[in-house]
């Protein structure tokens, strides 16, 4: 049991060592300490602006079906909250990022920008950016939301890789313990350990200041997929978005403070 817990220990220790040479550039430190968060101007300027950008054949803008007396209307506004969510005419359940898509496939009529780019991050974190101080409201109700949760609990404690780890060891067994400087908590509003989660999910897309730029939550979980050795799951894939769901749901009712600026 001891070795056992040891070899745990190491596995997670070699995990995490390239984690500590990320390190925050000074012209980044000098605006947080102005208070100014890069991610909300990358969602205004570049978010905000393909938002109202016409494209396609027909000059569609996002804005021109989503926008009523200059404002976001209601329903997209506050869509980031409710998202994952399944959909009808794709059969299966999908986030905010895949609906950006549909809405582009289907009434812009233009190929939609891919999950890895600049352009459907930008989109996504200005619908992040618009719905903040909503509460995450996952609908666990609906069944197959509820069947994307189970599985995303599934994937969470699935041992992969070269380390043989899953991401609950590090998010849940070594929850107390110091990694690499940082204080491992919860992901979600529930106690481990004594310690009490920051409902994470409430703070993505964030602003990574290690990395300079804007990271949806999905893209978070591929730095921990690498960090952990573990072969990289695809944006978009049922895994991603059932884990979404789940790490998603346990912040449920918590406001989102999006986008966050994370290390
Ligand atoms: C030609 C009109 C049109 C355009 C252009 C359009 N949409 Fe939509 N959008 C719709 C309609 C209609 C729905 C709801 C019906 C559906 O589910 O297809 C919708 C649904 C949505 C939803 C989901 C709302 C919910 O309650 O689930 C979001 C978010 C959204 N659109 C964002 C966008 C974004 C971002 C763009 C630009 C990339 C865009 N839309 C472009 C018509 C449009
Ligand atoms: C080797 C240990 C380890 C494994 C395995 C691991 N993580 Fe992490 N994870 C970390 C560390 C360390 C951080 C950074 C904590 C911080 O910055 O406060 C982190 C950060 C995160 C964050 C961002 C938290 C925030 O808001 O800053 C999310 C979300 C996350 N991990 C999800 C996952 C998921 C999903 C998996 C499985 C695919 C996983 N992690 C696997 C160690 C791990």
């Amino acid at each position: 049991m001891r070795m056992k817990k040891f070899l745990m220990a190491s596995a997670i220790i070699a995990a995490s060592t390239s984690m500590a040479a990320e390190v925050i550039s000074p012209e980044d430190w000098k605006l947080y300490q102005e208070g100014i968060n890069p991610g909300e101007i990358f969602a205004e300027e570049v978010g905000g602006k393909l938002f109202n950008k016409p494209m396609g054949p027909e000059g569609k803008s996002c804005a021109s079906c989503h926008t009523k007396n200059g404002e976001v209307e209601e329903k997209v506004a506050t869509a980031a909250a409710y998202y994952p969510k399944y959909d009808k005419s794709c059969g299966k359940v999908i986030n905010l990022e895949q609906r950006i898509q549909l809405c582009q496939a289907k009434y812009q009529k233009v190929k939609p920008f891919s999950l890895k780019s600049k352009e459907n991050v930008a989109l996504t974190t200005y619908l992040y950016y618009l719905a903040a101080g909503t509460p995450i409201k996952i609908d666990l109700s609906e069944p197959h939301v509820k069947e994307y949760h189970d599985y995303g609990r599934y994937v969470f404690t699935l041992k992969r890789g070269k380390r043989n780890l899953s991401c609950q060891v590090c998010h849940e067994f070594a929850v107390g313990h110091v990694l690499r400087m940082q204080p491992l908590y919860p992901l979600g509003t529930q106690t481990i350990n004594g310690s009490k989660g920051k409902a994470n999910a409430s703070l993505w897309p964030a602003y990574r200041m290690t990395k300079d730029k804007v990271f949806t939550l999905q893209q978070r979980f591929l730095g921990c997929q690498k960090q952990a050795g573990q072969k990289k799951l695809p944006l978009g894939s049922k895994e991603m978005v059932a884990l979404e769901v789940y790490i998603k749901s346990l912040a449920n009712g918590v406001e989102l403070k999006t986008p966050g600026l994370r290390r």
